[in-house]
């Protein structure tokens, strides 16, 4: 099959890319950069998009804008698309979208709403939150002596996990959407807060807070999570020991106490 990824530069989109190509699938990377091995398209301004989605049989549609124009995005992609005779769509949104109320949530939803209204064979894939996103909620603080975090659970997950989840679906016939796929383990933000502090090799105090607003109501209420998709394999824990800086921070700790 020939498949065109876009955000196939982006974390998620990487993996899917090799994962394609180690299925022997001729895939094609859409960027705004230009590089060797990459078709150059900008879905802001349609540039590009058209050529690039000519002849495939598959879109995988990673490539993301929080500022307002994910459904921009798809809507060029869309128009396309109709032209190259209505290759599969295949779009990655979040778990919650319908019902945390973020501006890039409700982005999403749209997005899902409009692909559903756009006549084209399409699957849609929603995930927890990756296990990148979760670090970097969490690594700020942990430079602060007491870590303040708020009082609600988070279901990571690994990207590999999930973009193996979406070369299954782009391998596939077209699905609509289909069921949630979620992080292997369910666990409290302050859990999850003191494994990045001591994988930065440091000791903090954590404190859980109350967050008052809309969205962390809904984030307490566990919008955000599958509790009956514990999909993925990869656990938070394995990914933190993976991680090159995490044990960097570790070196220059030991360097700093003179051992
Ligand atoms: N992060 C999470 O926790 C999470 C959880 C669930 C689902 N998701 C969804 O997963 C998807 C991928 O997220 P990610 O974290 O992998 O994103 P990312 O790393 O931020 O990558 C974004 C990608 O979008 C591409 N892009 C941005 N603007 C573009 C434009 N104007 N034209 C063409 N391409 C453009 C970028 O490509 P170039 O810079 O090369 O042009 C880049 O590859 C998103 O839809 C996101 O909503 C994320």
């Amino acid at each position: 099959m020939r498949i065109l990824v876009t955000g196939g530069t982006g974390q998620l989109g990487r993996p899917v890319v090799e994962r394609l190509r180690a299925a022997g699938e001729e895939v094609r990377v859409l960027s705004r950069q230009a590089g060797p091995d990459v078709v150059p398209g900008d879905l802001r301004t349609g540039r590009g998009i058209d050529s690039a989605v000519a002849g495939v049989d598959v879109v995988v549609h990673c490539a993301t804008d929080f500022f307002g124009r994910e459904t921009d995005f798809a809507r060029t992609l869309v128009e396309a698309a109709r032209w190259a005779g209505g290759p599969h769509l295949v779009y990655v949104s979040i778990v919650g979208v319908d019902r945390v109320p973020l501006g890039y949530y409700r982005a999403k939803l749209e997005t899902e709403e409009f692909l559903a209204a756009s006549g084209l064979p399409y699957t849609i894939q929603r995930a927890t939150q990756f296990h990148a996103l979760v670090r970097t909620l969490f690594a700020g603080a942990a430079r602060l002596p007491v870590v303040p975090v708020p009082r609600v659970s988070f279901q990571p997950v690994d990207v590999r996990d999930v973009a193996g989840r979406l070369v299954d679906l782009a391998l596939g016939d077209p699905a609509g959407r289909v069921p949630d796929f979620g992080g292997p383990e369910i666990l409290a933000a302050a859990e999850l807060a003191q494994a990045v502090v001591e994988a930065s090799g440091r000791r903090r105090r954590i404190v859980p807070v109350s967050v008052p607003g809309e969205a962390f109501r809904a984030y307490t209420g566990g919008g955000h999570l599958a509790p009956d998709h514990l999909d993925g394999k990869i656990t938070f824990a394995q990914y933190l020991a993976e991680q090159p800086d995490a044990g960097v921070l570790r070196c220059r700790k030991r360097h700093s106490a003179g051992t």
